[in-house]
């Protein structure tokens, strides 16, 4: 595997800022040093997720989870250190070196950046006048089956890639654009023998346009019957497919007024642009991603999830709903029969008809009831309870209790079902929630097994309480100098009762040792990855107080907590004259 110049790592980290990379996730709020939202980790309804800015550091006070900008892309992605490395990397533009090569200046990358931008501008004006000759019979054949017009064509700069290898890589270079900078763009293929040709060839073109205005990539629908019946642009320095949707750039316009109605495909999109339905947009190619949810948020009042009716498309709505819904959108599902997608519908039935669709969505508590439904034989006493099980389980999200009683009387009525029955299994599943979250706040106590001699003597509270110390001595340790140094004479780690708190201050001793200049961010991704998110809670917190002082202070408690633990321990094992010594010294040191 690649490894990548620390360099190459630190640029990354230095040009991506945890606040913008986690509010594309999560919606965001200024609280004093710290930004505060719902965490992405586990569901909650008060926010208790925090960022700080000036660490780069994130903590979820209520399931504890945390860590530096690597991490969480590693969780919210669910990627490896490195392909969350190259993710970071793209994002910001930063070319990775690999360990030993010389670090090129980001500059080249943004201008590489800007000549895509310019290639694919061109490649899109070069695509529209290929559609334009009146030679072109395939795609004018295609277009007319498809009924697009001539204002749909042109608004939406649909164009023609020809069925030939070189068109287009011709044309380019022509511009004057290198063959590197055309793979690199995704509008061409390198071959084995290093000759390149056309990525797109025989397909009628989407140009994918960022909301900014400039084209980032394109979607090509085969003209033949090309087994890919659509391809896209690879990711490339300016296109990362899930963060964007096709059309935004037009359908933002009327987002916060009638709100965005997200569909399936290029087609959709296209048909009901043509039939006055401008505010329409589909995802490109992949599963609906949070990114993308986010952004539809940013643009739109809400959102109608309006996909292909057959199951894997009410499948696909139904995890588009979620990730809408955890994202902050307003979400409303649309559906419709007897078509198999939006654009076949308003083909057949008009855009009057399609209106109505949009207006009888139902939210999306609703929408889940009704596949549910659909997929429960509700005539067999096994299928009622199959349903009336999954709907229990959808209410039981719910937060109003109004609003939960209205679908139980409604439920009860149709099944026949008792509505206390109902409301029994609703409160199982509630319960068993509230228990698992119970459970998870015990683990994360986990740092009160104490194995150390101090141990011993501990009561809980006390333990409670130097347990508490210890962190915020460690968080001291870690931005003070001063108290760095003074730990490094004074301060031992057998001194430590928190096993956890023990290690991460051998781990954080050692580490500053090395580099004297260390960042927080810079430590965990050093650190043990058992520790790492317990070491992010200690380094995210705040403390306002005389912290040398602090740190003494903290240190001589805990010097003489151990003295007294091996006191009692000595005198359990009969030694008295050991015990002797040792109260000796223990009182002198308190006189
Ligand atoms: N898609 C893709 N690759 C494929 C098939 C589909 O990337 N091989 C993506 C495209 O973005 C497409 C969307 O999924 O627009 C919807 O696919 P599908 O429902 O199959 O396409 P339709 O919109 O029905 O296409 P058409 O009407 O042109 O057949
Ligand atoms: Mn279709």
């Amino acid at each position: 595997m690649a490894r990548y110049s620390q360099n190459s790592i630190s640029e990354v980290s230095r040009r991506n800022n945890l606040v913008d990379v986690v509010s594309s996730y999560v919606k965001l709020k200024r609280n004093g040093n710290s930004y505060i939202g719902l965490c992405p980790f586990h569901k909650e309804k008060t926010p208790s997720f925090h960022v700080s800015e000036d660490k780069q550091l994130y903590h979820c006070f209520g399931c504890g989870a945390g860590g530096n900008l690597f991490d969480f892309v590693m969780k919210m992605e669910n990627l490896d250190f490195v392909d969350a490395l190259k993710f970071l990397a793209q994002r910001a533009g930063v070319v990775l070196e690999e360990e030993k090569g010389s670090y090129r200046p980001n500059q080249d990358e943004n201008d590489l950046k800007q000549r895509i931008y310019e290639m694919n501008l061109a490649a899109a004006k070069h695509f529209v006048r290929n559609l334009a000759d009146k030679n072109a019979e395939t795609v004018q054949r295609y277009i007319k089956k498809r009924a697009l017009n001539h204002d749909t064509i042109t608004k939406l700069g649909l164009g023609y890639a020809k069925n030939e290898w070189n068109d287009l890589c011709n044309f380019l270079s022509e511009q004057g654009y290198t063959e590197q900078e055309m793979v690199a763009g995704g509008l061409a293929v390198k071959n084995e023998k290093g000759h390149i040709y056309d990525k797109f060839r025989n397909r009628l073109m989407f140009p994918i346009i960022n909301v900014r205005g400039s084209v980032i990539a394109f979607g090509g629908r085969a003209l033949g019957d090309d087994p890919a019946k659509y391809m896209n642009s690879p990711e490339t320095p300016v296109f990362h497919k899930g963060s964007h949707v096709y059309n935004l750039n037009i359908a933002k316009q009327y987002g916060q007024k009638e709100g965005l109605i997200l569909v399936e495909g290029y087609m959709d999109v296209a048909s009901l642009f043509q039939h006055g339905i401008p505010n329409a947009v589909a995802g490109l190619g992949t599963a609906f991603t949070p990114d993308q949810a986010v952004l539809l948020r940013r643009y739109g009042s809400r959102v109608y999830v309006c996909y292909d009716s057959d199951a894997p498309g009410q499948n696909a709505a139904m995890k588009a709903v979620d990730i809408l819904t955890a994202a902050g959108n307003q979400v409303k599902v649309v559906q419709f029969s007897g078509s198999k997608d939006p654009d076949e519908y308003i083909l057949k039935k008009g855009s009057e008809s399609f209106r109505d669709c949009l207006n009888q969505a139902v939210g999306s508590v609703e929408f889940k009831i009704l596949k549910l439904r659909s997929e429960c034989d509700l005539t067999s006493v096994d299928g009622k309870i199959a349903f009336v099980t999954g709907v229990s389980h959808i209410l039981s999200e719910l937060d109003s209790q109004i609003e939960r009683e209205a679908y139980v009387k409604r439920i009860a009525a149709e099944t026949d079902i008792s509505l206390e029955a109902i409301m029994a299994e609703i409160n199982k599943w509630i319960y068993s929630k509230g228990r698992k979250e119970a459970q998870k706040e015990i683990f994360s106590e986990k740092n009160l097994h104490f194995t150390s001699p101090a141990a011993e003597r501990a009561s809980q509270v006390q333990t409670n309480a130097t347990y508490k110390a210890e962190r915020m001595l460690l968080n001291i340790i870690f931005f003070q100098r001063k108290a760095f140094e003074l730990a490094r004479e004074e301060l031992s780690s057998e001194l430590f009762c928190g096993e956890d708190n023990r290690k991460i201050y051998e781990a954080m001793m050692a580490y500053k040792i090395e580099n004297p200049e260390a960042d927080a961010s810079g430590f965990l991704s050093n650190i043990d990855s058992s520790l790492k998110e317990e070491a992010a809670a200690i380094l995210y917190q705040e403390y306002e107080c005389d912290s040398i002082q602090a740190a003494k202070d903290m240190i001589k408690k805990l010097k003489g907590e151990l003295m007294h633990s091996k006191i009692i321990q000595l005198s359990k094992e009969g030694k008295i004259e050991e015990v002797n010594v040792l109260v000796q010294k223990y009182t002198e040191r308190r006189g």
